[in-house]
């Protein structure tokens, strides 16, 4: 079994990369995705958004982070992905999944879903720039409005040449509701001979089971679960109890400690506030903290209420 953490704009940075991988179970991240439109990049985009290209394209505790890419031209698609690897990303992934408006009117992400012939030409334009012994994957939905093309968008992306797909097995316009159709990735993976990785709906290790059971693919890839509960991936791998909320606190004050150029003091504030909308699922602890921390702008006030709220008698 693999566990992939999910690329997710916005919430998983570096800095987050950084410490879910430390916690461990984790064999591969995923970036949030670099946007191609007409250009080739320079090599500062890359390493801004993942910095671990800088330390062999792997988190400080030594798991791998594949650089992802978003956008429909397949020739300047093929040469950021080719500049993704030389820079030392192991492998690429391209992004056909993302819902956002903006993203959709410049054709990116789940828009492509409707357009088999465009997935089959962006990879395999990819799969050609990029050496053979770097893996290109893909990262798709059910479909966008309806499931009607998933098996050939599915056999589209094989043909041309990817390595592996993960499927998020929902549509577009499912947006993020519940349920995750994980029997979906079962008749996908009866179309196709790569290996598939299971994405959707995992907060628990029993919906962790369950959908690799339905799905029938050992590999699995965790989103918003990982949030919610940093530890998700170790305790699925090896059953251990949920991480104590002091244990998380400490990490949240960790992250505090960074040093983002450029942020204006906003970059930390916002993304723990990110951050807690995930862990309030899990930790009721974190409910009571987020209706105090949302008020709050810089990140020395954060730092400061997480201070007492570590001090105080569980
Ligand atoms: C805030 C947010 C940002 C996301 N950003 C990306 C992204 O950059 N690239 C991508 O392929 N998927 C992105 N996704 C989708 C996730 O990778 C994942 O497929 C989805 O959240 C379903 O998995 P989950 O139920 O485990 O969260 C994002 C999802 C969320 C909620």
């Amino acid at each position: 079994m693999r566990i992939i953490l999910a690329p997710m704009e916005g919430v998983v940075d570096h800095l987050m990369r950084d410490m879910l991988t430390q916690i461990g179970g984790f064999d591969l991240c995923i970036t949030e995705f670099v946007r191609v439109v007409d250009q080739l990049l320079p090599r500062r985009v890359f390493t801004r958004l993942c910095p671990e290209l800088l330390n062999g394209g792997k988190t400080p505790a030594g798991t791998p982070v594949r650089v992802q890419l978003l956008g429909q031209e397949p020739e300047w698609l093929a040469e950021n992905a080719a500049r993704a690897v030389a820079l030392g990303s192991p492998g690429v992934d391209l992004n056909f999944g993302c819902p956002a408006k903006t993203v959709n009117k410049s054709k990116g992400g789940a828009v492509l879903l409707k357009e088999t012939e465009t997935l089959y030409r962006i990879m395999q334009a990819v799969r050609s720039a990029v050496p053979a012994e770097f893996p290109v994957t893909a990262k798709m939905r059910l479909g966008f409005d309806d499931t009607s093309l998933a098996l050939d968008n599915a056999r589209a992306l094989a043909e041309a040449g990817a390595s592996e797909l993960t499927v998020h097995a929902r549509t577009k316009a499912d947006g993020y509701r519940p349920p995750a159709y994980w029997p979906w990735i079962a008749e996908i993976r009866k179309v196709i001979a790569i290996p598939v990785i299971a994405n959707g709906e995992i907060w628990q290790p029993a919906d962790a089971q369950l959908c690799r059971q339905q799905s029938g693919s050992s590999d699995i890839m965790l989103g918003r679960g990982a949030l919610a509960q940093p530890n998700l991936a170790l305790r699925i791998r090896d059953g251990v109890p949920l991480l104590p909320w002091p244990q998380v606190l400490e990490m949240l004050m960790r992250y505090s400690e960074y040093e983002i150029a450029g942020d204006k003091g906003l970059y930390y504030s916002n993304r723990i506030k990110q951050w807690f909308s995930y862990l309030r699922l899990q930790y009721p602890q974190a409910e009571v903290l987020f209706q105090q921390l949302r008020l709050l702008r810089k990140s020395a006030d954060i730092v400061l209420l997480l201070q007492q709220h570590l001090r105080q008698p569980a």
